[in-house]
This record gives structure tokens, sequence and C-alpha cells, in this order.
């Protein structure tokens, strides 16, 4: 029997969980939005520009801070930037519902540019910093993109010369404008904002007119462009009022990249629409920088991801006597299993129950949680949102009894649910194979109370330090390199980092293996693709399991790594 911690914060947002759970429509959280009664909606102005006809215009809505900058902008700074912002695209001649991507390391520049091009109509695309070429170039490619707002330092990652859709390229920092342009036309990110005017319209779109195109793996084929519209604010700010808890007062950080769907939802709309404090730490972790920034900034409201919370444990419970965390009151984490061990950590060293939820770059916004009025069991990631229905699913799309292993479902039509998968109706429609369900791609049980309970993916899509990446991406890297003739890419289990990445390779014939061609292996991928989605480990074979029609067997490799039955193996060939 697991156990169960009872609730601890003063009075939550949320209701008493089973209350508000029989009660709950999401009609009625459309009503704290004027758009209920006008029509016209626009993210940018309901997460910003509203807060500045009240008395939060001078409220300070984000905090930024890294080794070099510490900087504030209230309510209205940001609205009179995006404006700027926004007016700096329609100059361009940046139309509605074209792509503007962003690919910059966190900084005050993304927000605003994030912002202004939701301001003009247009779909934002955030692209990760860390990603080399092929991984730019696909997502580029795949959405069409018109305008890309970059920097100079990542600039030589952009094959402009051979995305023909790519028109603008607006630079952020000090650096030179190429030469050799092409058809591209390159603009001076601060030059151009200089000149542009605070006084923007805002484009009024409808609320199922797109928002943002967030890229993400499955097992198969290249990124996915999950397209999500401004309809999602209804779950965005809902979820950030019941599960952040965010009050008036507070001080939030969410340590998530932009670059990533828990950057936007809840680094972005989430905490801006119920207009709180957001506070952004540029940079890369480190115990210390982290204790220290909670400790500067008076931060009251923490999310972060398991990985976080497993090297900050590793870093020692000593580190956090050095440092006043006091302020600290409500502490959350998502994106991978968050350990009980590390919940009742947590409550030994913060004090503080570390609230696991659950939802996925597709769903937009929170589905299944902890809240902060509900009793939490620590291992499980809580119950669903209210207005969500969650099952667990046979592979016919039965539920199975309580407490049996399944598919994770909900029921499909929540506000923030994904619209498309960009240019791949198939892909989406794959999603929702049990009809009027969408199926997660993750297995779980559910208890009598309903609380939900992670077993793992359904597929081979890999969660490595919080961070989701497709197999098939890094096979088709590691194909490319010369010496290679076949790749297959598996997650295998690490204490810390969730899962690491291990590539199992066949050479060219003629070639030897050897120690120094498997470290060249990671290399090429960790510069042709992305640090993060580079192999930790390369296993030099002379063939790859496969099926008679020549399919490599991702989960016999796995099975062998681990050491378990390999199961069903009547389809590999000899
Ligand atoms: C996958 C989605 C949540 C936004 C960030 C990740 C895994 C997510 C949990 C959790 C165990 C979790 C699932 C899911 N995941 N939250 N609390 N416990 N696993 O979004 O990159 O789209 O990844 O992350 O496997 O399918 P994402």
């Amino acid at each position: 029997m697991s156990q169960i911690i009872a609730p601890q914060t003063d009075k939550p947002n949320m209701p008493p969980y089973e209350e508000v759970y029989r009660n709950f429509d999401w009609k009625e959280v459309e009503k704290n939005f004027s758009w209920h009664e006008t029509g016209k909606v626009n993210m940018a102005y309901e997460a910003i520009d509203r807060h500045t006809e009240t008395w939060r215009k001078n409220k300070v809505a984000l905090y930024y801070s890294d080794a070099k900058r510490n900087e504030k902008y209230t309510f209205q700074d940001l609205k009179d930037l995006s404006n700027q912002f926004a007016n700096v695209l329609r100059k361009i001649g940046v139309q509605k519902g074209e792509r503007v991507f962003l690919f910059m390391p966190r900084s005050p520049e993304i927000y605003v540019s994030l912002l202004g091009t939701i301001k003009v109509g247009a779909i934002a695309g955030p692209l990760f910093e860390a990603f080399m070429e092929q991984a730019v170039r696909d997502r580029l490619e795949n959405s069409d993109a018109s305008a890309l707002v970059t920097t100079p330092e990542l600039l030589p990652r952009v094959p402009y010369k051979e995305l023909p859709a790519l028109k603008h390229i607006i630079l952020v920092g000090d650096g030179e404008i190429p030469n050799d342009d092409g058809d591209t036309k390159f603009y001076i990110y601060q030059k151009e904002m200089n000149e542009a005017s605070r006084e923007a319209e805002i484009e009024w779109v409808d609320r199922e007119d797109g928002l943002i195109l967030h890229y993400t793996s499955g097992s198969t084929g290249k990124p996915k462009g999950v397209l999500h519209v401004h309809n999602a604010m209804i779950q965005h700010y809902q979820t950030a009022k019941w599960v952040l808890d965010l009050k008036e007062d507070d001080i939030f950080w969410c340590t998530a990249d932009p670059g990533w769907v828990t950057g936007t939802s809840y680094g972005v709309f989430g905490p801006w629409l119920n207009g709180a404090s957001n506070l952004i730490r540029g940079g890369r972790f480190s115990p210390d920088d982290w204790y220290a920034t909670i400790e500067k900034h008076r931060v009251t409201v923490w999310l972060s991801a398991p990985t976080a919370f497993r090297r900050l444990m590793a870093a020692g419970d000593e580190k956090i006597k050095e440092y006043d965390l006091s302020s600290l009151r409500h502490i959350l984490s998502v994106g991978e299993p968050l350990n009980a061990e590390v919940v009742h950590w947590g409550r030994r060293v913060y004090g503080l129950s570390i609230h696991d939820h659950w939802w996925m770059t597709e769903t937009g916004g929170m589905l299944i949680a902890n809240y902060p009025s509900m009793p939490i069991k620590p291992g499980s990631m809580g119950r669903a949102f209210p207005g969500i229905e969650v099952a667990i699913l046979d592979n016919e799309g039965n539920e199975v009894p309580r407490g049996q292993m399944g598919s994770l479902c909900i029921k499909a039509g929540w506000p923030s649910m994904m619209r498309k998968i960009w240019k791949n109706e198939k892909k989406y429609n794959e999603y929702f194979q049990f009809p009027g369900w969408y199926i997660s791609g993750d297995l779980a049980t559910m208890d009598e109370e309903g609380y939900v309970w992670f077993q793992g993916r359904d597929d081979d899509v890999i969660m490595t330090s919080g961070e989701r990446v497709g197999p098939f991406e890094v096979e088709s890297k590691l194909v490319e390199h010369p010496a290679v003739a076949e790749a297959a890419v598996i997650g295998k289990p690490d204490p810390v980092r969730g899962e690491i990445i291990k590539a199992f390779v066949s050479l060219r014939e003629g070639l030897e293996k050897s120690e120094e061609l498997a470290e060249e292996l990671k290399i090429f991928v960790r510069k042709g693709l992305a640090a993060h989605a580079a192999p930790r480990e390369v296993e030099i074979r002379d063939s790859l399991p496969k099926t008679r029609s020549g399919k490599i067997m991702r989960r016999v490799l796995k099975a062998w790594e681990l050491g378990l039955p390999t199961g069903d193996l009547s389809t590999m060939e000899e």
C-alpha cells in the first residue's frame, strides 16, 4: 500500500478535488476572458496587454537574469516591446498564419519576439538553442518558416540558402550581416526595434487559429510539428491557477527552455494569463547557480524536471544549508517519472512535497496532476484535471480493470489539445485510433481512487535528462556517417538521466570496429544534430536483428541490453 501525504499549502486556489471535479465546466473558465463576449481573441493580448488596463500595469511580469544580465520588465514594458516587434514583422511583410521561428539562447528578446509574433497572428516556432544544422533544417523545411529570429552565433547552423521559404532573418545581438545572402534578407533586431512604434494594432484571430508549433519526436519518421491554437489559453489559465497555484505575490520560476512546450505553456502563457511574475534564468544547470537563483529572487513557486531534482539530490544535502531557500512554498515536477524517493527527499530537505504531474507536447497543457488541495501519493502522477477524462485502455480500446496496466488515453476534445501535426494528417490520425479517445503512447495503471501511475512508454521514444528524443532522428544521422551501414538506437535506463541513448551500428563492408570510431560517431551526432541527442554509448556489431521484411528490431536490442526476455521472435530473420 502506498503512502499518502496530506496537502500542506495554506488556502490553495483550487477547492477540494472531489467537489470541483464533479461540477467543473470549461465554459465557465472562458468567462474570465473578454473574448467570451467580444469574440476578439489573441493570446498576447490576454497574457500581457490586458493587465496594463489594471493596476498590474507596473507589476513586474519578467525578471530575467543570466551571467551578464539582470533585468526587469513590467507588463507595460512587455506590451510596448512586443508592439514594437509586431511592427517590425509587419514592416517586413509577415502575414497572419505565416511561421516565424525563434532560435536563440534564453534572453528577454525571445519572449518579446514570441509575443510580437503572436500579436500579428503569425505562428511562433521556438527551437532549442542546442540544435545543430540537421535539426534546424528539418524543422524550418517542414514548417516552411518565412522568418527566423536568431543570433549571429547560431546563424552558421541555419542553411538558409537551401531553405527557399525563408525570406527574412532577424539577428539579435552584435554581428555582421553576411554578404552573400542569396534570397534571404537580413535585419538587425535592435536597429529595427529602435525605429518601430510602441503602438500596434493587434491582429484579432479566431480561437481556432494557429498559435505555436512545437516539434517533437515519435518512434518513426522525422520530428513532428505539433500545432496549438489560441483556444489553448483556457487550459493554460486554469491549470496554472490550480496546479501551479499562482497567487498575486508569487515569484514563479519555470526552469524549462521555451524551445520545449513546458517553457511556453508554463514559462509564458499560464503564468502571464494569471498576471503572475515570471523569473527566467539563462545559462546552464548547476546546483549552486540554481539555489543562488532561488535565494536571490525569493522564488516562491518552482517548476522543474526529475532529472534536475535527481542531480540536486546527488549534489548533497549539505549544499542546501548554504542557501536561504525559505521563500519556496510550492514545488512541481514534470516530464519523466518522479521516483517516490525523490518526493521523500524533497520533504526532508525543502520541507515541501514535489508535486508530480503529467502531460505532453501534444496535449498542450496539464491533464493529470497532484494538486495542492489534494493528498498526494508519492510515485503517482496524480489524478485527472477537472474537465478531463482519463482511461486506461487495452489494445481494442476497452477499459481495463483498475490496477491493470494499459494504454493511457484521454477523452478527446480538451481546450489545449493539438489541432494538427503539420503537413501530416496521417500521423495526427494515429493518435485517435480508438473513436473519441486520444492515445498518449504511455503505459499506466489507475488505482481505485483515480490516481495514475506511469509504467513506461508504449513505443521507442526516449526520455533522456527530461528531453524527448526520437530514435529515428539519431539513427538517420548515424547512417550519414561514411563508416555506418545500419544503426538502431534505444533508451537505456540510467539512475540520473532517466535514460541514456545507446546506439548499435553495423559497419560498411571491409571496415574494422574500433574504440576511436565509436567515439567519432558520438561526436558526429553531437555536432550534426544536438548534444542531448548524441549517444553516450555506441556498440559496433557485425549485424543488427531484423524482421524478415528488413525492419531493425529495436525491442530485441533493448531486451538483450537489459538481459530481459526477447518475446516473440517469429518475425525475426535467421
Ligand atoms: C512524455 C511527453 C510534460 C511536458 C514536458 C514533456 C513523459 C511527462 C511525466 C511524468 C512520467 C512523464 C511521458 C510523456 N512524461 N510527464 N510526470 N511521469 N513520465 O513533454 O517532451 O512531449 O514528453 O514525457 O512519457 O509521453 P514531451
